[in-house]
């Protein structure tokens, strides 16, 4: 059979008229924008988009400022979790946890176990769980009547980075190409097949939808930019080509069910065996050095900027992997424009039309908004394979706002990257649409774009479409080329925010925006802005806000990556959490608490809202095998209520 009459998009539903079926149809249109605009887990399908238009402008304005006052459903139905410094996974009362797959876990019963002593070939690697999980999409299967399979699910997963101390037996820096083999295989994207079983999601092993895409797995490169003089090297002399993806932080999710993963820190993978190499313009703003992090260079050339200067040219980009079609290449989707990217969080306008939301994860960078040309067509889904590499790339100016400390608002503006508009000239540099994007950054400082203090995750709320950014601490905020502005109002931002835009629509150029939450630690600072914003207190305190993303009912779930040390300026915060918000009311809860040393990152929702994923990513003491000699692995959870409830509620 082939793979694509098993996935979700099937045109019998069309025709298939009886009640119950229309029902049906309505609730997956219905899931379809919650998918949208909230977590990776909630399915996209037909693309309905039935809260947009006067509806949403209504509802927008109605719910505009948060903190009115204005009478709401309570939404957060779960108690406060204290903060914690204990090697262990905290819940609130009622809840429990399965871990679902950790770093080295065999995706097929051929390949060895994971080994605590570090001697896993990179053989080994190509085929387990990847290391260090990040964001992550639940795919549901459908029937051929389009009804969710609530059993059956494929979860794609990205797999950041690799620590050498835990990677290799001696824990050393990369020594030969075998090394850095193990490495790349160690980074990518673990695409998944999972199974619900009396109730309970599990991996399902031997699964023929079980797929590493890592940092050696050939992809195409697509759109404005593929086959640019900057995208050619020696090895891929087309430039359309590329090898591999690495350094995947976090994702998104396509109405047409692709996933998104977003290439984050790819500058630390290259260096230089020519220390005297000048590197230009470009390349020092994307963060690119002759010495290296990764230490790759000197055992596999192409990441050796003195030998192949455009490989990094194939990294930095946004790249769609089908997950049902294990034989598909992935595509870098150059429309997509090239920086840290760091999440991707799709929805579409009334009209059909695509939008995503990108945020670039370095201190002083953008925020990004990509409208597609051509609309998504739920009924011909081959037609909307490349609909990502046709449209409108913008990057977010925001004005000073009112200069309200802890909960400053303003107006911003949506400034278009197109090749000889806006200053994008060949006066000002820029030669073509490709070098435009190859060279987004740039051309985002040409036209006058608000560096912000570390873009990370953007979610779109499903019930109004407002659309929240985490701000994560930027600790260069108030140095002379980066003073305070509107949505990063303090100085040595140690703690963060999240931010918070509305726009008439999703393609608009315009927006009113706010802080939503300024974190801060009222307990250390009582009297001054590092107290944070008003919802924040001695008992849900917390800094570094990084994942975000909404469930269906709206509340905001907020993840942690930040200080854990729980001393001076944290204390009081404990280990990296999880938050849950209440966007109408403002309150904030504490979630969860992860293991020691761990950053909280990636979450999904089974499609009954009744199981929720949650990634640790990095922990250091003795989770999740708590081995005597044993090695701390990133670990992928699920989460449900012990009376089997909507998380949350
Ligand atoms: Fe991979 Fe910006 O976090
Ligand atoms: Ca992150
Ligand atoms: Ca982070
Ligand atoms: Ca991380």
């Amino acid at each position: 059979m082939s793979l694509q009459n098993e996935q979700h998009i099937n045109s019998d539903l069309l025709d298939d008229d009886t009640p119950t079926d229309l029902e049906r149809i309505v609730n997956l249109k219905r899931r379809s924008f919650i998918g949208a605009g909230a977590l990776c887990g909630a399915a996209f399908f037909l693309g309905g988009n039935l809260l947009s238009g006067n509806a949403l402008a209504s509802q927008v304005s109605q719910a505009a400022r948060g903190n009115s006052g204005r009478a709401a459903r309570p939404l957060l139905g779960f108690q406060n979790v204290p903060a914690s410094t204990a090697d262990q996974v905290v819940l609130p009362a009622g809840y429990e946890f399965r871990n679902l797959i950790s770093w080295g876990e065999p995706l097929f019963s051929n390949v060895p176990d994971f080994k605590h002593d570090g001697t896993n070939t990179s053989e080994d690697q190509e085929l387990q769980f990847g290391d260090n999980n990040d964001g992550m999409c639940f795919f549901p299967f459908y029937n051929k009547f389009g009804r969710i399979d609530p059993d059956r699910a494929l979860i794609a997963i990205n797999n950041e980075y690799t620590n050498y101390e835990y990677l290799f037996s001696d824990g050393r820096q990369p020594s030969s190409p075998d090394d850095v083999r193990k490495a790349l295989a160690a980074e990518g994207v673990s695409v998944i097949e999972v199974r619900r079983r009396a109730g309970r999601w599990v991996f399902k092993r031997d699964s023929r939808y079980n797929r590493r895409v890592h940092g050696n797995v050939m992809m195409d490169i697509k759109g404005p930019a593929a086959g640019h003089d900057l995208l050619r090297t020696s090895v891929e002399l087309s430039g359309k080509r590329a090898r591999g993806t690495f350094q995947n932080c976090s994702s998104g999710q396509t109405p047409w069910g692709t996933y998104l993963t977003c290439e984050e820190n790819f500058n630390g993978c290259f260096g230089s065996t020519d220390k005297n190499i000048k590197l230009n313009a470009a390349q020092k703003r994307y963060g690119l050095s002759a010495n290296s992090d990764n230490n790759w260079y000197p055992h596999n050339e192409r990441f050796d900027l003195a030998k192949h200067p455009n490989e990094a040219n194939h990294f930095g980009w946004i790249v769609e992997i089908d997950p049902f079609n294990p034989d598909s290449t992935p595509v870098k989707r150059t429309a997509l424009g090239r920086f840290k990217h760091e999440n991707a969080a799709v929805t579409t306008t009334q009209d059909g039309r695509v939008v995503v939301y990108m945020g670039d994860d370095e201190r002083g960078e953008f925020i990004y908004k990509f409208v597609s040309d051509r609309r998504y067509n739920p009924n011909t889904p081959l037609a909307n394979r490349d609909i990502l590499d046709h449209g409108t790339l913008y990057v977010a100016k925001f004005d000073d706002g009112d200069g309200d400390v802890n909960h400053p608002k303003g107006r911003g503006q949506w400034i278009e990257l197109t090749y000889g508009k806006n200053g994008l000239t060949k006066a000002n540099g820029f030669n073509s649409q490709a070098e435009v994007l190859i060279h987004a950054r740039l051309a985002g400082s040409q036209v006058g774009a608000t560096r912000m203090d570390r873009p990370e995750w953007i979610a779109v709320s499903p019930i109004n479409g407002q659309v929240f950014c985490t701000l994560t601490n930027n600790s260069r905020r108030g140095s002379a080329d980066m003073p305070v502005n509107g949505p990063n109002p303090r100085a040595n931002n140690i703690y963060g925010q999240i931010l918070r835009w509305e726009e008439p629509n999703p393609a608009a150029l315009t927006f009113d925006w706010d802080l939503f939450i300024v974190a801060g630690n009222p307990a250390v600072h009582p009297e001054d802005p590092y107290d944070g914003s008003e919802n924040i207190n001695a008992d849900n305190m917390f800094n570094s806000p990084d994942g975000l993303g909404f469930d269906e009912a709206g509340r905001l779930w907020i993840q942690t990556d930040g200080d854990d040390s729980n001393k001076g300026d944290y204390a009081g915060m404990g280990n990296n959490q999880m938050l849950c918000a209440d966007p109408n009311t403002g309150e904030i809860r504490r979630f969860l608490v992860g293991p020691v040393g761990c950053e909280v990152t990636g979450l999904s929702f089974s499609p009954d809202y009744k199981t929720m994923f949650v990634g640790f990513q990095h922990p250091t003491g003795g989770f999740p095998d708590y081995l005597p000699n044993g090695r701390p692995r990133s670990t992928v959870i699920a989460i449900t209520r012990r009376d089997g409830g909507v998380i949350g509620a």
